[in-house]
């Protein structure tokens, strides 16, 4: 397809501006309120969705999606195409961008994503890589509204490895929304300084937060939304043994959430680890609001990619 000059991308959550996060989750309650209203794809046209990590959520709701607005979903890995047998980033870009209408990639680098947008000359979104999960990050907001009728002012707790994609996602989106975010992580395992520091600027003019802490009481103490996510992402595998050992402290139990506010949902992108990173009894409690949240990903992504495509 032909770029027009502007092309916009998701490969982080601060490529959408604070007005343009509400906009995109406004949306996405109006997808979600009817399902099969909004055509944006109509003819059709297509979306290339790339997977180089496992996925089940992220491979059904945009293959869902893409139909539910009129077009076609092309799915593709790194083991049967010609990415996975050394074909440069730049060339799968020319190549992808000249058939389809925006690509969805889940990767490791986000160096390689970047190398991605510069080149397809169509929108390309991050579908997860080892820094940043920004569509999971739109979903999990969307159930937050749905829960609590609001975003900003709200303090939200992370507890687990502040490392990862979905704590970087966190911060950062949580900055976005003028939310109160805290990080509750082992030593060595906090939300990197660069990230941290994007988000105080955004937090700056939202009017949110953001502190790190190695204390999980503190993290979760009084907070809306309590967090987490698994201690062992795609690609560390090795290092499962150690992990499990460094964050037991930080798992999610319901002595835990005792010292978060009464009403206190629960939130993990899954997939979980029961009797890990989550109790069995708050994942499947009153607090946890897993299964919208899950769910949330098809609306929150539909509507990313109408807005996306809108502006491109
Ligand atoms: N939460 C999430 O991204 O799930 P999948 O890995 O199944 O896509
Ligand atoms: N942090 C996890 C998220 C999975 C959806 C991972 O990267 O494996």
């Amino acid at each position: 397809m032909t770029a027009t000059a502007t092309v916009r991308h998701l490969l982080r959550d601060d490529d959408l501006s604070p007005a343009e996060q509400a906009e995109v989750l406004d949306l996405a309650l109006r997808m979600k309120a009817e399902p099969f209203a909004f055509r944006p794809l109509e003819g059709p046209r297509s979306v290339a969705v790339v997977f180089d990590k496992s996925s089940t959520r992220t491979r059904v709701s945009f293959s869902v999606g893409v139909a539910q607005l009129g077009g076609h979903c092309v799915i593709l890995d790194a083991a049967t195409t010609q990415a996975g047998r050394g074909e440069p980033v730049a060339d799968t870009a020319r190549v992808l961008g000249r058939m389809v209408d925006a690509v969805v990639w889940r990767t490791y680098a986000q160096a390689d994503l970047e190398e991605m947008a510069r080149h397809a000359g169509v929108p390309v979104v991050n579908a997860l890589s080892d820094d940043f999960h920004p569509c999971q990050l739109l979903a999990d907001w969307l159930t937050v509204r749905e829960h609590k009728g609001t975003l900003a002012g709200l303090t939200v707790a992370f507890v687990g490895d502040g490392a990862n994609n979905m704590a970087h996602s966190y911060v950062l989106g949580g900055a976005v929304a003028g939310m109160h975010v805290r990080v509750g992580a082992p030593e060595g395992y906090a939300p990197a300084g660069h990230v941290v520091a994007d988000a105080e600027k955004v937090a700056a003019g939202t009017g949110g937060s953001v502190t790190v802490t190695d204390d999980p009481v503190e993290a979760v103490r009084g907070a809306d939304v309590v967090i987490t996510d698994t201690w062992v992402s795609m690609g560390q595998e090795a290092e499962k043994a150690e992990r499990i050992a460094t964050f037991g402290p930080y798992a999610v139990t319901g002595a835990l959430l005792q010292h978060a506010a009464k009403d206190a949902i629960v939130l993990h992108c899954l997939p979980a680890y029961r009797g890990l990173e989550i109790a069995e009894d708050v994942l499947e409690g009153p607090r946890s609001v897993v299964w919208d949240e899950a769910e949330n990903r098809l609306h929150a992504q539909k509507a990313l990619l109408a807005f996306l495509l809108e502006r491109s």
